[in-house]
């Protein structure tokens, strides 16, 4: 290995336990999901990365990873299967493309489909403890390239490998493609392309995009006295503040004052409901902060500092006041369509009760106030002007900052001593500068390409969906959903266009990320094998669907209404846990999903509150459909697939 690579792989480690050299030793040998080589056909360069399924989908025309491009391409994955128990297996496949895979030394499936299912493979014996897995998946001459991969033993049916049994171990190779990916989204984070516009493509990555909070009306928003300490340094306020220091030399408070001066004579007109900021209120909004579960992002007073989690100690100061912030937790993304903040679409009752209690424990109060005057207000406006506000902010002002090109990567933005610099401030780490300098030196062509499924992964940990996926009862773990849910449907609950909550009865909810809606619920079902458009279901027959109303109902039936709704007819007896309306079912589920459910509630989650009506492939209900459980599941999807015009079955004893 190079002297140079081996210091890069070294500065990266001590970032990221658990992925360098150094790190080997120390760790844990397996970490989590299988490592994949992707390796573009026509003999360009590999790139290698972590997948947490072992599945895969790339539609016709898109890159299989940011760092490949385009076209033909094999996938060869590297692991284990981490048992628990001993057991023997059998596996199939559904692919367009070609699929080897060698279990512990000896090919156990190697096949070839346009789109078909394969036959399934013999038993195949797994040992307690890691078992070797390679495969080498190659994708297809036409259309979409994807497998989905399939176990089954005669107590569970066929279901994809569940994420936790899937491990790998580290490699340099692994350390490179994190480094590349890491300077990738540190550089698109940052908005380096919003000043260093050369060459950068004008469509690709979704996150250049991005936006930063528009300047209209900021002062109506903000304090002027937070924003001049804001600018004076960001990092300080906020140790992961993504927004550069832009002034230097020794005027730089003086600046800092004028920048906030002219920013808080920007009024917006209008006023903000009042909000009764007493003990009751606050109380109100104390609980909601719980059941909200507001701690998956930020932390509260006393907490040390959590990495990816958000103080909010200064929002008293910062907002100025409590009818300010309420505005804002009600729609964060009003002047700032990317902001990380979701919405959790609160009424303004709920808006103020929060306002008021964070108001109440914010720990850093206001700090004097800004005098302001005309002469003050201009020079203000100048400096917006010419120090690079306007390549991040919108405000309608000419911008008369403009940024060199990238060349010399040891120099600027990333010089490591940055004394007397002309450039913007990063707080950066000198990992973080190794990372970017490589993406910046070897990766910049990514840019102009997307792989979903990694813009999927890559939110998904940015966005802290596992602090409430997987910790907060009824709520699925994030690994199952895009297996389980249509990306249509998880894409209207990303964006936050459902009419009525999904599960009304959890205090608990779903905020929404409009921005990012489309892309990750795209990514979400391409990283588990699915296409990011469904398929149109099969059509309702009459006859099995009749049988699936008889099926749900109390009458000679499973009694399935005791917990869920069907249309109109509201839940019998609900003791336990409530189960979603059975008429929404049909346009949230994946079909492969409905019956994985269906056959075995408790092999997709352990604490599963619905009974599992089928054993082995028999029904306790034996003289429909011959007691047959695919047939009588079959039946039940033809009834839900109708939706909102199912017809609920009678009341108990009719
Ligand atoms: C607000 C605009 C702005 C943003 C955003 C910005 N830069 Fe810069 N960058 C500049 C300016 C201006 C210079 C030239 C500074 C000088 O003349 O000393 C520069 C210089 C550089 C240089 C030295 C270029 C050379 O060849 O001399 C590098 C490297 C660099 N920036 C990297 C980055 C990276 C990486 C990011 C994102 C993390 C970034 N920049 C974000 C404005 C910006
Ligand atoms: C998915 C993560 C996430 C969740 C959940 C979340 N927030 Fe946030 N929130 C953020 C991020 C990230 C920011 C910083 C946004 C920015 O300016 O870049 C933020 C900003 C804020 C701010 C502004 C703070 C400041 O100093 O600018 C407030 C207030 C806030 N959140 C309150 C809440 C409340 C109340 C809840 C629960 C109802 C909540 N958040 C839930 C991620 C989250
Ligand atoms: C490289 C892009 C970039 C540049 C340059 C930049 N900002 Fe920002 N600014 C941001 C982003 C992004 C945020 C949101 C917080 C974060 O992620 O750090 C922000 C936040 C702010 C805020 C707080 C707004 C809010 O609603 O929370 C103010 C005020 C602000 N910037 C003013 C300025 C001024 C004034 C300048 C020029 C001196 C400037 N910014 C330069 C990207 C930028
Ligand atoms: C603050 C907690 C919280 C965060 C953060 C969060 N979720 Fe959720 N999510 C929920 C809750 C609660 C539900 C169930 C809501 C309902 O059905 O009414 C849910 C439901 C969903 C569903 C529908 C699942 C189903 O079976 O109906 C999807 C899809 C989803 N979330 C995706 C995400 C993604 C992706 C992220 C990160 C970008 C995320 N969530 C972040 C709390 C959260
Ligand atoms: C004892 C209560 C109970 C009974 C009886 C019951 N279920 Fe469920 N069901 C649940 C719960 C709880 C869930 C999980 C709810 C969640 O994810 O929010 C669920 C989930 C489901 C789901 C997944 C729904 C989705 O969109 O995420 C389907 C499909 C389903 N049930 C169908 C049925 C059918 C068909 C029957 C009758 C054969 C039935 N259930 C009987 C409690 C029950």
């Amino acid at each position: 290995m190079s002297r140079r690579l081996n210091q890069l792989l070294c500065a990266l480690a001590a970032a990221w336990p658990g992925t360098g050299p150094a790190a080997e030793e120390a760790k844990p040998k397996w970490l989590d999901g299988l490592a994949v080589t992707f390796r573009p056909s026509n003999g360009g360069s590999a790139d290698t990365t972590v997948r947490p399924h072992f599945m895969l989908y790339v539609p016709l025309g898109q890159a299989p990873t940011p760092f490949v491009a385009p076209g033909a391409f094999t996938a060869e994955w590297e692991g284990v299967i981490d048992l628990d128990l001993r057991d023997r297996f059998v596996f199939q496949a559904e692919l367009n493309g070609s699929l080897r895979m060698e279990l512990n030394g000896a090919v156990v499936l190697d096949v070839t489909s346009d789109g078909g299912t394969t036959e399934t493979t013999g038993r195949i014996r797994l040992n307690s403890r890691t078992n070797t897995l390679k495969a080498t998946y190659t994708s297809p001459r036409d259309g979409d390239a994807f497998f989905r991969l399939y176990w089954a033993t005669p107590d569970f049916a066929k279901e994809p490998i569940p994420p936790r049994f899937l491990k790998h171990a580290p490699s340099d190779r692994l350390t490179m493609g994190a480094a590349l990916r890491r300077g990738r989204q540190l550089a698109a984070g940052h908005r380096c392309f919003a000043c260093h516009t050369d060459g950068v493509p004008a469509q690709g990555m979704p996150e250049l995009a991005m936006d930063a909070p528009a300047l209209d009306g900021i002062g109506s928003r903000l304090d002027a006295g937070w924003m001049a300490q804001w600018i004076l340094n960001p990092a300080r306020l906020r140790p992961r503040a993504t927004m550069p220091l832009m002034l230097h030399g020794a005027s730089i408070g003086a600046d800092a004052g004028a920048i906030a001066a002219f920013l808080g004579s920007l009024k917006s007109g209008g006023s903000f409901p009042m909000v009764n900021d007493n003990a009751k209120t606050a109380e109100a909004g104390q609980k909601l902060f719980t059941q909200l579960n507001c701690v998956a992002c930020h932390t509260v007073a006393g907490d040390s500092l959590a990495e990816g989690k958000v103080a909010l100690g200064q929002v008293r100061w910062k907002f100025g006041q409590a009818g300010s912030l309420a505005a804002f937790l009600r729609n964060p993304q009003a002047h700032y369509s990317w902001n990380r903040m979701p919405n959790f679409a609160l009424t303004q009752d709920e808006a103020a009760a929060l306002a008021a209690h964070l108001f109440q424990s914010a720990d850093l109060a206001k700090r004097g106030s800004l005098a302001a005057n005309a002469t003050l207000i201009a020079k203000g406006r100048k400096l917006v002007q010419s120090t690079g506000c306007l390549n991040c902010h919108a405000l309608k002002l000419d911008n008369h900052f403009t940024a060199p090109s990238i060349v010399d990567l040891a120099k600027g933005c990333l010089a490591d001593n940055p004394t007397g610099a002309k450039s913007p401030g990063f707080a950066f780490s000198e990992s973080d500068r190794a990372a970017l300098r490589l993406f910046l030196r070897e990766g910049r062509a990514s840019l102009g390409q997307e792989s979903l499924a990694e813009f999927a992964l890559r939110q998904s940990a940015d966005l802290n969906c596992a602090n409430c996926h997987g910790q907060i009862a009824m709520v699925p773990p994030l690994d199952v959903i895009g297996g389980k849910l249509k990306p249509e449907w998880s894409r209207r609950i990303l964006g936050g266009s459902l009419a009525k909550r999904q599960r009304p009865w959890l205090t608990a909810r779903m905020p929404a990320f409009p921005a990012r809606a489309d892309s990750l619920a795209k990514g979400l079902a391409l990283l588990n094998g699915h296409p990011p458009v469904t398929p149109p279901d099969v059509p309702v027959d009459a006859e099995k669907a009749a049988i699936g109303r008889k099926l749900v109902s109390a009458n000679g039936g499973f009694f399935c209404f005791s917990c869920h709704g069907i249309g109109d007819l509201n839940p019998a007896q609900v003791f336990d846990a409530q189960g979603i309306n059975l008429a929404r079912v049909g346009e949230r589920l994946l079909p492969e999903y409905f019956r994985r459910w269906m056959r075995s509630p408790l092999r997709i989650d352990p604490q599963a509150k619905m009974p599992a009506y089928f054993n082995q492939g028999q029904s306790a209900l034996f003289d429909v459909l011959d007691g047959d459980a695919d047939r009588q599941i079959e039946a039940l999807h033809h009834y839900i697939l109708q939706g909102s015009r199912m017809i609920p079955p009678g009341a108990p004893g009719k």
